[in-house]
Formats: structure tokens, sequence, C-alpha cells
């Protein structure tokens, strides 16, 4: 069956909630991600943009191409994103780096960089997460891990604390209802049986599997059933170094 893809940046966890099926999901210890970037456009727009995404470098964050926004602020160090404390740091993007080719019609390469205008400070509430080579082509079967501030209700704007859950790498074909579905450059992630443990993360959150970066929330489908897409990190190695070495 043709499905249009559907960017996940609200509404997968929206329909998910009205299907009552929250969730696996569990609240993250805090700072037990110190990666975890919470990214917002400003000024606040007409349709809120909150996307997740993930500090690579102390003034790089790695997120989706669909998040982009007019301006985005990242603030690094947070657990409940309603609650100030002393670990946030908050770093204005002062450059979006697309990749090359994003289509959006069809969400390919659903990658973006953004540089920062400073650089973080490491501490125990921060620190960069390893990235997937680019010959390390993570097979199907494996567990892995999302974290995100997704909605887990469609009467909240989003969960205020930091949510994490537990997803099965499927085989490609569990994804060829997604047209086109590129398994080079896309991951089908979570199993169709396990509806309980659909992911909560927002758009641009980083799947980790054994603790490096694979994988980048990208969509899923409008009736929120997984698997879902998530862009597969280890094609855009290349790209993702020249980029960083330039910069
Ligand atoms: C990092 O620490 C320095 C020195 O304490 C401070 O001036 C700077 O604002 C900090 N950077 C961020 C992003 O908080």
């Amino acid at each position: 069956m043709h499905r249009l893809p559907l960017p996940l940046l609200l509404f997968l966890l929206c329909s998910r909630a009205q299907a009552g099926e929250i969730t696996g999901g569990t609240e993250s210890k805090p700072h037990s991600h110190p990666y975890m970037a919470h990214l917002e456009a400003v000024p606040p727009q007409d349709k809120p943009m909150t996307c997740g995404g993930f500090l690579i470098r102390r003034d790089f964050v790695l997120t989706a191409a669909h998040c982009a926004g007019r301006s985005i602020m990242v603030t690094l160090g947070a657990h409940n994103i309603k609650k100030k404390e002393d670990t946030w740091q908050k770093l204005e993007v002062i450059k979006h780096f697309p990749p090359p080719k994003y289509d959006d019609s069809i969400v390919r390469h659903d990658i973006m960089l953004l540089k920062l205008k400073e650089r973080a400070n490491l501490t125990l509430a921060m620190g960069t997460v390893p990235l997937a080579p680019q010959f390390n082509f993570i097979p199907p079967g494996r567990m892995c891990r999302v974290a995100g501030w997704g909605r887990t209700n469609v009467e909240e704007p989003g969960s205020n604390t930091l949510q994490e859950v537990k997803l099965r790498l499927m085989e490609p074909q569990a994804c060829t209802h997604f047209t086109p579905f590129d398994h080079k450059l896309q991951l089908c992630v979570g199993s169709p049986h396990m509806t309980k443990s659909a992911f909560k993360g927002d758009s641009g959150g980083p799947l980790l599997c054994a603790g490096v970066g694979q994988g980048i929330v990208s969509h899923g489908q409008s009736d929120a059933k997984p698997p879902a897409i998530f862009t597969r990190i280890s094609h855009y190695r290349p790209w993702i170094d020249k980029v960083l070495k330039e910069n």
C-alpha cells in the first residue's frame, strides 16, 4: 500500500496517543544522555517547531533536515525542558548545513548539521556521542535506543522530561510500504508486533546502538504504526567529516 511519509516533527506521537498505545517508553535518568539537544525555532512560530538533536562536536549538533527553522536555539544539558537547571547551556545556531541533495517531498537525505555560535562546555551533564563509521553498515535484528521530548498525549505540547525506548532494527521488507524506502540510506526501526514499545522521540533525535550513533529520527506513518524510518548515519559519514573539517 502506498502511504505518504509523514515527518515526525509533531504528528506521530500525537496519533499514537489517540490510539491509546503509549508506549514502552520510560523517563530517562536525568542527564544519562548528555549529548541530547533540544531544538526550538526562535522567535516562536505560529506552528511550534521543536526537534531533537545530538552533540557530535563541541560546536556541532546533528539533527534531521526537516527540522530546519528560520533561526534555531539549542538547549544542551537539559532533562525537564520546562525547568531550567545549572546544567543547561543554551546556544544559538549560526549556520545550517543541509545535505547536498535533501528532497523533502520524499523525506530522503533527512540529515542536517548545525554549527553553534559558541563551543559547549563539556561537563558531566554534557558530552559528545561517537558516530558510526562509513563502513559500519548496521544489520537488522539489533536492539537500539532512541530518546526525545516528543509528544506523549494528544493534548500535551510534548513531554517535559526526556523519554527513551528500546527498538529493534527491522528487515527492509518491513518498510516497503514507505515509498521509496532505501536500505542504503535509511533504517527501518521498530517491530510492527510491538506497538507498545514504539518510540517517543522527536524528529532529529539519535538512535544509539551499543553507544554509537547509527540513526536519526526521520518519519513514520500517519496512523503511527511502527516501524518508522530513521536516516542511516554511516552512509553520510564522508559528508559529515568534510563539513566538520572545513568548519
Ligand atoms: C563556558 O564556560 C565559560 C567560562 O566559565 C563561560 O564564559 C561560557 O559562557 C560557557 N559557555 C556556555 C555555552 O555556557
